[in-house]
């Protein structure tokens, strides 16, 4: 077992976990310390990783009643195609250190409950062998290398494979000041690689500066001639920047400040989304992650303007205790919870949501 849990990881009963936030708990009792702080941990003094959370307690949902809403509906439309729910795995690195299967694990539990799953350019499974395991769409997130020969490669392997997008991450010039984690020590255990950074994913789990220089403006149109499935653009916070990106001709905007793991004291991802979706106004779908951990939490950000939404460590904690069977029981828990939301607040349809559901009024 590469991941070198402390307890046996199918030894755990998942019928224990009611909620997301039940999982970080018994993740971090079976994950080895360096792991569970790699996963957990933010930049700076984590103000930015606790306002992500708290942002969404800050919004106060005003309901209405008696409408119709003994079926409701959580699908969304994604460039013509429909997905079961507006619920997305966030791509996140290394999930080797996390489980023994790692990503094949994720995949596997993505598919059984129909949702995207964003593969990292940091997976420790090559994206043939996740592709065939996949029973719902894959995306692919890239981090591009100064070696521009690479990444044109790995685009072509990724779509050729079958991935249906690539999430570029603009938010990450270089990595952020992870205290918590360097003081955690955590290293990639051994066995665990990356096969699509090989010459970057370096032990310490650190992406090596002198081979991935910081992406440019410039550099968009370059990825936007290559990519021929659909292009993202992670980490927008500012509705400058997304503007700019679509008249890039990019496909999609991702309102993200990276889980708060790089820059400290931006603003939580769900009180910019606001601005950025009034600017985008619909020309292309957006999608917002960042502290997402309830029902409630997937209304508010639908009510904000968000397409769909991702969840990052949630999932990954309910990987490590769980595996497959985990990552399931965590979508099921949270997509659950959204249609019992739905009822409560009196609509049938995520894709009817707006902010006429926020207490006070807005104007
Ligand atoms: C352990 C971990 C690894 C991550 N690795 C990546 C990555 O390789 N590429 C990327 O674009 N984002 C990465 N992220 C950020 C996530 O994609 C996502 O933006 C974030 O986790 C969402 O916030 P949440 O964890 O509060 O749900 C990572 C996040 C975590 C927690």
């Amino acid at each position: 077992m590469n991941a070198a849990t402390k307890q046996s990881q199918s030894a755990i009963s998942l019928d224990q976990f009611l909620a997301l936030p039940d999982f970080e708990p018994a993740a971090k009792q079976v994950l080895p310390h360096p792991v569970y702080e790699y996963i957990a941990s933010g930049a700076g003094n984590e103000i930015t990783l606790t306002d992500n959370e708290r942002a969404y307690d800050r919004i106060r949902i005003w309901p209405r009643v008696l409408n119709d809403v003994r079926s409701v509906d959580t699908t969304v439309s994604l460039f013509g195609k429909t997905l079961v729910s507006p619920i997305i795995l966030a791509p996140a690195a290394y999930q080797g250190a996390m489980h023994p299967l790692g990503e094949r694990a994720t995949v596997r539990g993505a598919g059984r409950a129909g949702i995207p799953f964003v593969v990292s350019t940091n997976t420790t499974v090559a994206i043939e062998e996740l592709i065939k395991e996949a029973r719902a769409p894959l995306w692919f997130q890239l981090y591009t290398q100064n070696d521009r020969k690479i990444t044109e490669n790995l685009i072509g392997r990724v779509e050729t494979a079958g991935c249906e997008g690539i999430c570029v991450t603009a938010d990450t010039p270089v990595l952020g000041v992870r205290t918590r984690q360097l003081r955690a020590g955590f290293q990639l255990p051994p066995g665990v690689s990356t096969p699509h950074n090989v010459r970057g994913g370096g032990a310490s789990g650190n992406m090596d500066p002198s081979l991935h220089s910081p992406l440019q403006w410039e550099d968009i149109a370059w990825l936007r001639s290559l990519v021929r499935t659909k292009l993202w653009l992670k980490g927008i916070l500012h509705p400058d920047d997304a503007d700019r990106a679509i008249n890039l001709g990019v496909d999609g905007i991702m309102v993200s400040n990276h889980g708060a793991r790089n820059l400290d004291t931006m603003p939580a991802t769900i009180d910019l989304l606001p601005a950025i979706h009034e600017r985008v106004a619909g020309r292309v779908p957006v999608i917002v992650d960042g502290g997402i951990r309830r029902g409630t939490d997937v209304l508010k950000a639908l009510m904000r303007g968000a397409t769909a939404v991702m969840i990052g460590r949630p999932y990954l904690y309910a990987l490590a205790v769980g595996g497959e069977d985990g990552v399931a029981r965590c979508i099921d828990l949270l997509t659950r919870e959204l249609t019992y939301v739905l009822r409560l607040v009196g609509q049938a349809s995520v894709k009817k949501l707006d902010r006429s559901l926020e207490w006070p009024p807005l104007g």
